[in-house]
């Protein structure tokens, strides 16, 4: 029989994020953590949109061991990382995003695992080719921007950002090298063979705001649709692009697992498999559509 953790040798992480109840992120750390024998705890806190330094100061001064961060506090993570004197990854430097923190006793150390988790999901769960593909992002957030150096790195020929606030795509794009591309206009952009949705619009009642035509036009064109977002029943932005007609539709849930599981060797110095997890994860979510079909 399992023996149970010594409570004070545990050590607690949890995510942080507004909203933050739809986050499958303490499922997977939990069945992480059984898998490793690792000795942790995995909460998620629902943090006011002014109150996100304060909160993470609270919350490692409270003798936590590490943290991840979710919309729409990145590159809030991001700049506190650089005022605390954290010890930044150089992908997290280059993204200027922050997705995990680990408080190694007053020292903090900051990553960005997202675009790690992103690139394996695409090239290694699904088989899609990067190299030598033209992507388009929508979106200029710290999802956006956290996995742009690393879809480069992996061989994307031509990357195209739009995102419905200009002026942020526009610094995105300027700050790696890539195009940007008007959101108004986005029904004109040239054919990519894929299209990754990194807004924040399904977590929204009205969902993503789409430039007029651009189903039609756009994601129809796509090889591969890929929404960041991930729920019980294929998402409304998946949806609107399978009845456009592209042939392969593909949610965030790989993407999930994969940051995750890098978040918590960050942690950890233990990588998990993450394949049996994501099995899990995807079951969970079939029982939940099928116990709320009208579910989101
Ligand atoms: N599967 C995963 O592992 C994973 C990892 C990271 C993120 N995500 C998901 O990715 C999304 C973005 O996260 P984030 O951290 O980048 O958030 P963020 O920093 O707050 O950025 C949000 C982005 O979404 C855009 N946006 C918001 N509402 C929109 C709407 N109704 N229509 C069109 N665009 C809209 C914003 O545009 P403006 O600049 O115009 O406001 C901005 O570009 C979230 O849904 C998050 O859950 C998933």
């Amino acid at each position: 029989m399992k023996q149970a953790a010594d409570p004070a040798s545990l050590a607690h992480y949890a995510v942080l994020g507004n909203p933050v109840a739809h986050s499958r992120s303490p499922r997977i750390h939990a069945l992480f953590a059984e898998q490793t024998g690792q000795p942790i705890t995995y909460g998620r806190e629902l943090v006011g949109l002014d109150d996100f330094e304060t909160a993470i100061e609270a919350f490692a001064s409270q003798g936590m061991a590490g943290a991840n961060i979710t919309v729409p506090f990145k590159t809030r993570a991001f700049e506190l990382a650089q005022t605390r004197r954290a010890l930044l990854t150089r992908r997290a430097l280059r993204a200027e995003s922050v997705n995990t923190i680990a408080f190694d006793h007053g020292q903090w150390r900051a990553d960005n695992t997202d675009g790690l988790g992103l690139v394996a999901d695409l090239q290694v769960r699904h088989g899609v080719a990067l190299r030598g593909a033209a992507v388009l992002i929508l979106g200029a957030g710290g999802a956006a921007q956290g996995v742009i150096e690393p879809l480069l790195a992996a061989g994307v020929k031509r990357l195209i950002i739009a995102n419905r606030t200009a002026k942020r795509a526009q610094e995105v794009a300027r700050r790696f090298g890539i195009e940007a591309f008007a959101w108004d206009e986005l029904v004109a952009a040239p054919a990519t063979q894929a299209i990754i949705n990194a807004t924040s619009g399904g977590l929204e009642p009205e969902g993503v705001t789409m430039p007029r035509g651009f189903v039609e036009s756009g994601l129809g064109r796509a090889v591969i649709c890929y929404d960041m977002m991930y729920s019980p029943k294929p998402t409304a932005w998946l949806e609107a692009a399978s009845g456009a007609g592209c042939a392969k539709c593909i949610d965030g849930l790989g993407m999930l697992v994969e940051q995750a599981a890098a978040a918590f060797a960050f942690w950890r110095g233990v990588l998990p498999a993450t394949e049996p997890v994501y099995q899990q994860l995807r079951k969970d979510l079939a029982e939940q559509a099928a116990l709320a079909p009208a579910a989101r």
